[in-house]
């Protein structure tokens, strides 16, 4: 098999489907985070992570602490020659024996471990099927050895049941009950107490709703339900008392520290293989006959098998739909495959990863992510729209973030986040031409109906309720950049960026309000506009560069005089994007990025990052200086820079600023990178720190949807408006051909780019040549040819 950007860690297969990790000792846990659609789990090279039903920290079904350095908290399946009493586990963790050869494929909905120690070669699927809320531990063993073996399996893992980290256990552990199901040879377990106020408001005083199991195709020898029992009093997970003596006690109950463990025994010849599957899930308390069923069903192997090819299939089916063949196979992996993944499982469904145990939805966070469907399939996107539209409060502010399951959500006066509302819907409406969707009906939080018209109108117009006498943005407790917490905290701290971002949404709504015939609300907000440019361009220019923002007591923000924090990167970028810098003060602005915020590893967030806390900006300058959002390379925000080289026309800019952050290119030099080469860093560490490249927070950052969009709107130009899909592509002069296929209107459009030497330039659809840019909708469910020649 070909190898791609090989390290000494790993590297992608030759379609970039799978990332193969061969040897455990990573820099740092590279993990995959497997969720398609409401039941997930992650899991490590070394076997670490947890599992959840519908919310990753509320409803946690095995204990989990994070710990990055040990990772060493996971689900774990022991083997043991019971000839000799040797014993080493699946996954590197918990026993860390030397295996012979070591492998973890984390595949697109799978992880799948492959060892052998001891003449016994090991395989350990992991995937959950699509509609089920159950992971399948699919193990094969083979003896590699001239011996016939005995060998037992241990399962191990520690129930949590509810609200994650239970970090006093000695209560908590208080309220589990384990039992052995003979009939189901599975371990049940409940947990007569939810963390979480039930409907009446009461405090704490619920059952968990669930019922967790854990079960094996093959009859149980001896189980285990009390973590005393397994480890032995002050022992490890690396040799637990039980698997030295080589059998469970088979006690469960409510007094014991929970824990589940099967142990099962099997005889292999040499040259044999067996197999067996272990399930662990949760279903709701009175849904005892689909545990049943759930557990005949994936008893039989059959079903397992065709469960693990029909989850592939959904995901392959799913990220398919766009595809992209350039001469970058980085570029072109990470735009097939990881991306779309990433932002899908990972981002939008999981909500989860191992630098942050989430669940909740942030407002602008899974909004924005949702941009990832509106080019594969862009219904998901209207109802990430309608889910956050019904976290809006009928005034127009919204929830910062909130619980599914619980509903508690945060509310405070950040800036920004109602206006993802509108941005996203404009976006929506680009790329489908739906307008009715602006007439479904969403309630407010307090139960008022309100059409998605409404709820945008009302987000734009709490937003232009709240601006400072020279008519900018007021930031309140912050705007994109969550650290900026104290800039307005008073009530007249003012937002730049703000102002770019409202002023685009202004300009776009103008139309939205147009086509919706509401003429005096569009002629409002063109006037606004206009009006918000002026007041950005007298107030916030400072002659090379756009400021950032005003502190309440009247501090200015990334302007010239600043020792720390004299230029921001998304005052500049979005000044660009949304054209409130003209052409040529768009092009100085760029020239300032590049002389102060371009580097190695990427464009960084600002710079100098501040040195000390300054209580009047926020948290962001109390992190270590260069790291994340103080001055660190922050990806979200690096993706609109090369955006913004892609609007000047920078094509060979916008290319290589993306190459310098791409995760399979950073992955080159893994040690430095530290986090994984196949999914997007929130964060990399800028110039201000000693570990200037090194990357962090990797999987949940909204930066996945972001870096997919701009690759596809940016750089290969291709983006959905108002009326067609506009071809304008910005790529390297490297490049002399290139592909895409993408849908768009109900039907699908083959791109074939390719750079020519002597005739003319121009599209052609289906062999006719266009006149301009746009390819207008053809709606007629078939496949167009286009080709694009350009010089
Ligand atoms: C975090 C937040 C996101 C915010 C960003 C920048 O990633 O989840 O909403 O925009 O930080 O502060």
């Amino acid at each position: 098999m070909m190898t791609v950007f090989q390290n000494k860690y790993g590297y992608f297969d030759e379609e970039g489907k799978e990332y193969v990790i061969t040897r455990p000792d990573t820099p740092r846990p590279w993990v995959n985070v497997i969720c398609p659609g409401d039941y997930g789990l992650v899991i490590s090279q070394t076997g670490g992570g947890y599992s959840w039903k519908t919310h990753a920290s509320l409803n946690r079904i095995t204990r989990w602490e994070q710990d990055l350095i040990r990772d060493d908290w996971g689900k774990y399946v022991y083997l043991r020659d019971d000839n000799t009493g040797y014993f080493w586990s699946l996954t590197w963790k918990p026993v860390c024996q030397n295996p012979e050869f070591y492998q973890v494929h984390h595949g697109i909905g799978y992880s799948k471990f492959i060892s052998r120690n001891y003449g016994i070669r090991s395989q350990l699927t992991i995937f959950i099927p699509k509609d089920d809320p159950v992971e399948i531990w699919w193990v094969e063993l083979t003896n590699e050895s001239n011996q016939e073996k005995t060998l037992s399996l241990f399962t191990y893992l520690e129930w949590g049941l509810g609200v994650a980290p239970d970090s006093h256990r000695e209560f908590h552990k208080i309220f589990i009950e384990t039992e052995f199901d003979g009939k189901l040879n599975t371990l049940l377990s409940r947990k007569r107490f939810w963390e979480l106020p039930n409907e009446k408001g009461q405090h704490w005083n619920r059952d968990w709703e669930y019922v967790a199991f854990h079960s094996v195709n093959e009859p149980v020898v001896s189980f285990e339900g009390d973590k005393e029992n397994f480890l032995g009093m002050y022992g490890s997970l690396q040799a637990p008392a039980a698997i030295k003596k080589g059998r469970l006690t088979n006690s469960c109950g409510k007094w014991g520290d929970a824990i589940g463990s099967l142990h099962n025994q099997v005889k292999i010849s040499p040259g044999e293989s067996i197999q067996l599957v272990y399930l662990l899930g949760a279903v709701k308390k009175e849904e005892m006959t689909r545990l049943e069923e759930l557990i005949l069903k994936y008893q039989n192997l059959k079903t397992v098998e065709k469960a693990f090819t029909e989850v592939k299939r959904f995901w392959n089916q799913l990220l398919s739909t766009l595809e992209v063949k350039t001469p970058d196979v980085g570029f072109n992996l990470m735009n097939n495959v990881w991306l779309k993944y990433q932002a899908i499982s990972g981002r939008i469904w999981g909500r989860t990863g191992y630098y942050q145990a989430g669940g909740a939805y942030g407002f602008r966070d899974q909004l924005q992510d949702s941009q990832i469907f509106l080019l594969i399939d862009p219904d998901k996107t209207a109802e990430q729209i309608k889910l956050h539209a019904a976290h809006q409060f009928p005034e127009g502010r919204v929830n910062h973030w909130w619980h599914p399951l619980s509903e508690i959500g945060a509310e405070n006066n950040i800036s920004d986040n109602l206006l993802w509302l509108p941005f996203v819907t404009i976006k929506y409406l680009k790329e489908t031409g739906n307008f009715d969707f602006l007439d479904e009906k969403v309630p407010y939080k307090n139960g008022e109906e309100a059409t998605i018209y409404q709820h945008c109108c009302q987000a734009i117009e709490y937003s232009l309720s709240k601006r400072s006498k020279r008519g900018l943005p007021l930031i309140g407790d912050g705007d994109w950049n969550d650290g900026m917490n104290a800039v307005g905290f008073a009530g007249k701290g003012e937002s730049i960026w703000l102002g770019h971002f409202l002023y685009g949404i202004l300009k776009d709504f103008t139309i939205v309000a147009e086509k919706y015939d509401d003429v005096n609300r569009a002629a409002r907000y063109r006037k606004e506009a206009k009006n918000l440019k002026k007041a950005i361009n007298d107030y916030g220019w400072n002659g090379e560069w756009y400021i950032r923002a005003v502190c309440d007591d009247g501090y200015v923000m990334g302007s010239k005089e600043c020792k720390e924090g004299k230029i921001f990167l998304n005052a500049q970028t979005w000044a660009i994007l949304n054209d409130v810098a003209d052409e040529e003060r768009a092009k100085k602005v760029f020239r300032s990025v590049e002389k102060y915020l371009i580097r190695e590893y990427g464009p960084i967030l600002f710079y100098p990052a501040y040195k000390k806390p300054y209580p009047n900006i926020g948290y962001l300058s109390r992190y270590a200086p260069g790291v994340r959002e103080n001055g660190g390379l922050y990806t979200h925000a690096a993706t609109w820079a090369v955006l913004a080289a892609c609007k000047l026309g920078y094509g060979e800019k916008a290319y290589r600023i993306l190459k310098s952050f791409l995760p399979p290119y950073r992955g080159q030099n893994p040690d430095l990178y530290k986090v994984e080469p196949y999914v997007t860093p929130g964060n990399v560490d800028g110039p201000d720190s000693p570990n200037f490249g090194r990357g962090g927070w990797s999987w949940y950052t909204g930066s996945a949807a972001w870096t997919f969009l701009v690759a596809i709107e940016g750089i290969l130009g291709i983006k959905a408006e108002w009326d067609g899909l506009r071809i304008e592509p910005a790529i390297p002069t490297e490049w002399e051909e290139f592909f895409v296929s993408r849908q768009y209107r109900g039907a699908t459009y083959q791109i074939y780019f390719k750079k020519i030497q002597k005739e003319e330039a121009g599209i052609y659809i289906d062999g006719e040549r266009l006149k301009g840019n746009v390819i207008f909708p053809h709606g007629d469910g078939k496949i167009h040819k286009v080709e694009v020649f350009f010089k």
